[in-house]
This record gives structure tokens, C-alpha cells and sequence, in this order.
């Protein structure tokens, strides 16, 4: 696994002085996807790929970062924020552009990044950058943000700058991932309840299917407008129902008729699945696996049939797992459109799942795919401080 050294020694050939140092995962969803921003429940947690920043201050309001993976590098000022045709410092200028709205002004920064989350496989590479480097200029300016403000920030970050309605489950799991454990947030108190995953006899399997669809955010703010005009609809009978999590599969029902079916089908799956997510945590904490595994398999169906949000590929990932032994269950992770599956596998199967799943992937689709082996690691921290 790929450490800090090669982010460390990128900043030290280009900028002078010791940097601070900071550690930024990526993340997995077990189960509840497209929940988040329903205020939901989601069952992510923090994992052993990252992405490692080396930062020091200056004494001017300019920044200079370079993305040492990408051999790309960004300049210019905190007082004149502008987006960049290069995509990426649009998740750090907007973490800038948030604490300016607060009315906090950090100092300049030199800074370098890389590491090893597969950009676009849904391993949520956006939220390590905005956490991480949020992360370096809470340290670096001594602003005292406590973690969930953090989160909150940098989700804001994402609404406004990138343009990505995206709920918070991304940015909690990489600032609150803890080792060995997964975490059950509530996204509308953001209340977190940990619950213990120590598998020995278990892996967690991520299969990128190297599909990029540039789709993926025009889609992925359609889907949270459908949802918004469900709301909208039951409130006409029910107003207590503030967002889809306060309705119940009773309550959508008796209004079908006056609901778009597109609506309809988008809200099912949200009720449904915010559903999944209470009844996996009690099968895990039960030790039944068998049942957990069954409903990531139902989570992958909502997704593709009722929500829409698979493709071709993922759903090839998604069948030839099952067929493979030791498999107790495998769906699309994240918000869909390409980007991996996650799949649950019994750790004496994993060699046999390791030679089948390229193989058939090739032979249905032509493309390659690619197998990350996952741990469930701690969220991010400063590493060294300058
Ligand atoms: C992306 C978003 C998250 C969440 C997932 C889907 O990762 O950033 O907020 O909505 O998609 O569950």
C-alpha cells in the first residue's frame, strides 16, 4: 500500500521548509445508497487507500498546488477564486471559498498532493481532497473546526463550487472512518453508532469496472430533484413528511395515482432502501451474514431497476459475483454510472474471485477491470506536523 513518501519528496523537490503531513481515505458504502441526501441512514466507513497532502504556509494569500499523480499544478490567489479547467483544485478552491464565506482567512499555501484512490471508481476521491486539504488548513491556521463542522463544510464545498448536490455521508466516513468499524450515520441528526467489523473470515472486495460516465453528475442532481418533487407530492397529504425518509412504503402507495411514475419508481427505492440499511446493521451486529449479503443484492436491484443509476457493466460485475462461490453479496457502490462494485466474500474464496471475475468481465464487455482488496482503516489525521 502506497505511504506518504512519494507526496513528501514531490514537495520537497518544489517548495523549501518541513511540511505538515496529512492522511485522507476513501470510502466504502456497505449499504444505503442515495440516502444520504433523503436523510437517511448510510452504513459507510474509511478505508486503507488514500490520499496523502504535504503542505506549509506562506506569508502571501497565493496557493500553489500540484497534483503530483497527475504531473498537473495550480496557482493563483484566495482573494480571486476562480474555477479551473483542470477539474480537481475546484474541490480544494471550494473549501477556500467556504471559509472565506465564514469569514475566516487562512494564509497562503504550498501544497502537494497524491495517492492511491482510483479517481471516479466511487471510493469518494472528491471528499478525500476537500476533507484532506480542510484538514491542512485547520492545522496550518489554527481555526479550531471541529470534525462534523468540517464535514459540513466541505459537503457545502461540493454543493456550491463543484456543483455536485452531494449528501454528507462521503465527507463524514473520511473524517469519522475508524479501523475495523463501520459507521451507521443518521443523516438528518448526523448522529454516528459504530458497529464493530472484525471478519476474519471475511474480505471486502471492490471491482472497478473502469467505466467513467460523464454522465454521472447531471444524472446524479436529477435523481435528488426527483426526490424532491416526491416530497413535494406526499406533502400535499402528508406534511409531516419533511424529506423521503419521515414516509412509508403505506404512505407512497395510497397516493400512486397522483404521483409521475418516474417519481414514483425513484421513491420506492429510497423508502426501500433507507429500510436496508436498519435491517443490515441488525443482521451484522447478529452475525448474520447470510441476510446482509442478501440485502446488498436487493440494494443492487433497487438500483438498477428503480433508481436507474447502474449500467451495462456494473450489472455484469454484479452477476458473474454471485455466481462465484463464497459470494454473500455484491452491488454497485456509490452514486452509480460506472465506478465499482463491492462485494462480500468469504476470505477462502477470494483467490478463485480473484481469477474469475476479470475473465468474465473481459469476455462480456472487452474492457478490463480492476480488484482492490479493501481494510477498513481510521479517517483522516495529520501525520506530522510541520
Ligand atoms: C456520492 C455522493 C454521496 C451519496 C452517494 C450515493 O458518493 O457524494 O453523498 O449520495 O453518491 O449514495
Amino acid at each position: 500500500m502506497r505511504g506518504p513518501e512519494p507526496t513528501v519528496a514531490a514537495f520537497t523537490r518544489r517548495f523549501a521548509g518541513t511540511p505538515l503531513v496529512v492522511r485522507s481515505p476513501g470510502r466504502i458504502n456497505l449499504i444505503g445508497e442515495h440516502t444520504d441526501y433523503n436523510e437517511g441512514f448510510v452504513l459507510p466507513a474509511a478505508v486503507d487507500k488514500a490520499v496523502y497532502f504535504a503542505a506549509a504556509p506562506r506569508d502571501d494569500r497565493q496557493y500553489h498546488f500540484v497534483a503530483v499523480d497527475l504531473h498537473q499544478d495550480e496557482q493563483g490567489s484566495f482573494d480571486t477564486l476562480a474555477h479551473s479547467s483542470l477539474g480537481w483544485p475546484d474541490y480544494l478552491l471550494g473549501v477556500i471559498e467556504q471559509l472565506e464565506r465564514r469569514g475566516l482567512k487562512p494564509r497562503g499555501v504550498n501544497l502537494a498532493f497524491g495517492g492511491s484512490i482510483p479517481i471516479g471508481a466511487g471510493m469518494s476521491s472528491s471528499a478525500a481532497l476537500e476533507a484532506g486539504f480542510l484538514t491542512v488548513l485547520n492545522t496550518l491556521n489554527e481555526l479550531g473546526l471541529d470534525k462534523l463542522t468540517m464535514a459540513q463544510l466541505c459537503q457545502q464545498a461540493e454543493n456550491s463550487f463543484v456543483g455536485v448536490r452531494c449528501g454528507i455521508m462521503d465527507q463524514v466516513a473520511n473524517l469519522f472512518g475508524r479501523e475495523h468499524t463501520l459507521l451507521k450515520l443518521d443523516c438528518r441528526s448526523l448522529d454516528i453508532v459504530e458497529i464493530p467489523f472484525v471478519r476474519e473470515d471475511l474480505r471486502i472486495l471492490l471491482c472497478d469496472s473502469m467505466v467513467r460516465h460523464e454522465l454521472a453528475s447531471s444524472e446524479y442532481n436529477a435523481r435528488r430533484h426527483q426526490c424532491e418533487q416526491g416530497v413535494a407530492t406526499l406533502r400535499r397529504q402528508f406534511a409531516d413528511v419533511r424529506a423521503l425518509r419521515d414516509a412509508t412504503p403505506e404512505m407512497l402507495a395510497s397516493m400512486q395515482p397522483e404521483f409521475d411514475p418516474v417519481v414514483y419508481q425513484r421513491c420506492t427505492y429510497v423508502i426501500e432502501e433507507n429500510a436496508r440499511v436498519t435491517a443490515a446493521s441488525e443482521a451484522l451486529l447478529k452475525g448474520d451474514i447470510d441476510a446482509f449479503g442478501d440485502l446488498l443484492v436487493k440494494s443492487h436491484e433497487g438500483l438498477r431497476d428503480l433508481y436507474q443509476v447502474s449500467c451495462k457493466e456494473l450489472d455484469i460485475l454484479v452477476d458473474v459475483a454471485l455466481g462465484v462461490e463464497g459470494v454473500f453479496g455484491a452491488r454497485l457502490m456509490g452514486g452509480g454510472f460506472g465506478g465499482c462494485t463491492i462485494n462480500l466474500v468469504r476470505e477462502d474464496c477470494v483467490e478463485e474471485f480473484a481469477m474469475e471475475l476479470p475473465e468474465a468481465y473481459r469476455d462480456a464487455t472487452g474492457r478490463e477491470m480492476n480488484l482492490h482488496v479493501c481494510s477498513i482503516a481510521n479517517g483522516t489525521s495529520v501525520l506530522h506536523s510541520a
